[in-house]
């Protein structure tokens, strides 16, 4: 592998798309010394529909690569993957794995309409993780679900401001401004990459709650206890090393989108 050298504090993030880079560019702000690889699984992308044992089998292939290249803990930037695998990954394994899950409770908490939306892959809404957090912490709170078919293909194509990419959000969000939601959790990672979309059609009164934050944050309370924090801040533009299994193109301009000047350099094609 050419670039950045890799050491055992890295940082190892992966998704089936882009949207994994909605929890790194929160990583980068909480732990500006760490290097970190990124694998976008973009060739069997979307996860959202696919067996949960495909699934699996995906998600350990990655991490496999991940620790060959370094990383010290795994962040499983997908809902989809979480709730699929994130039992083998730790059960495999012998380093930490960080998961997302839908921000249920947070929304839960703060809604004063006590209705709130979600939106995520139909994998998540089927996972273990999901259904416990809502039966701990959504009691009480009407929950709209709504499964987002076509969202992470319009995200991974650029074509969020198309009408297709309207119409489909426009299907997902009014029902649940209709039944009263005043927040909508992203329960999927390429979500907030909608966000904007999403808060026109959903209106000023609404708040769309993004986990990714809260998981950044975990992770670096879990390195720091490790002693795996790297104080020293990197240049941002060389911190990290970014993989697709299928299209670099696609990962290339949603990385920009964060920091415009990435290097060619740091994007390659993982087999
Ligand atoms: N970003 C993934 C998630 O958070 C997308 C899943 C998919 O590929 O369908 O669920």
């Amino acid at each position: 592998m050419s670039g950045p050298v890799l050491q055992n504090n890295i940082v190892g993030i992966f998704d089936s798309g882009v949207g994994g880079l909605s929890v790194w560019r929160e990583l980068i702000k909480v732990l500006p010394g760490n290097k970190m690889v990124y694998v976008s699984d973009n060739a069997y992308s979307p996860y959202g529909p696919r067996p949960q044992s495909e699934i699996v089998s995906r998600a350990v292939e990655i991490s496999e690569f991940l620790i060959r290249n370094g990383a010290g803990i795994i962040v499983i930037a997908c809902n989809t993957a979480t709730a699929a695998a994130i039992d083998e990954l730790r059960w495999r394994f012998d380093i930490p794995f960080v998961g997302m899950e839908p921000a249920v409770k947070p929304a839960a908490q703060s809604s004063k309409s006590k209705v709130i939306g979600v939106l995520a892959t139909k994998g998540t809404f089927m996972g273990r993780l999901y259904n416990s957090t809502l039966r701990r912490f959504a009691t009480g709170v009407r929950v709209v679900e709504k499964v987002g078919t076509g969202l992470v293909d319009v995200v991974e194509s650029g074509r969020a401001d198309t009408k297709e990419g309207r119409e489909l959000l426009e299907k997902y969000i009014r029902p649940m401004i209709k039944k009263g939601a005043d927040h909508i959790v992203l329960g999927c990672t390429h979500y907030p990459f909608l966000s904007e979309q999403i808060s026109q059609i959903a209106g000023e009164g609404v708040t769309l709650v993004d986990p990714a934050p809260a998981v950044a944050k975990h992770t670096f309370e879990i390195m720091e206890k490790g002693g795996l924090v790297l104080k020293e801040r990197i240049n941002q533009l060389e911190q990290t090393k970014f993989f697709s299994t299928g299209s670099v193109e696609n990962l290339k301009r949603v990385a920009r989108t964060i920091l415009p000047s990435l290097d060619e350099g740091f994007f390659e094609h993982m087999d």
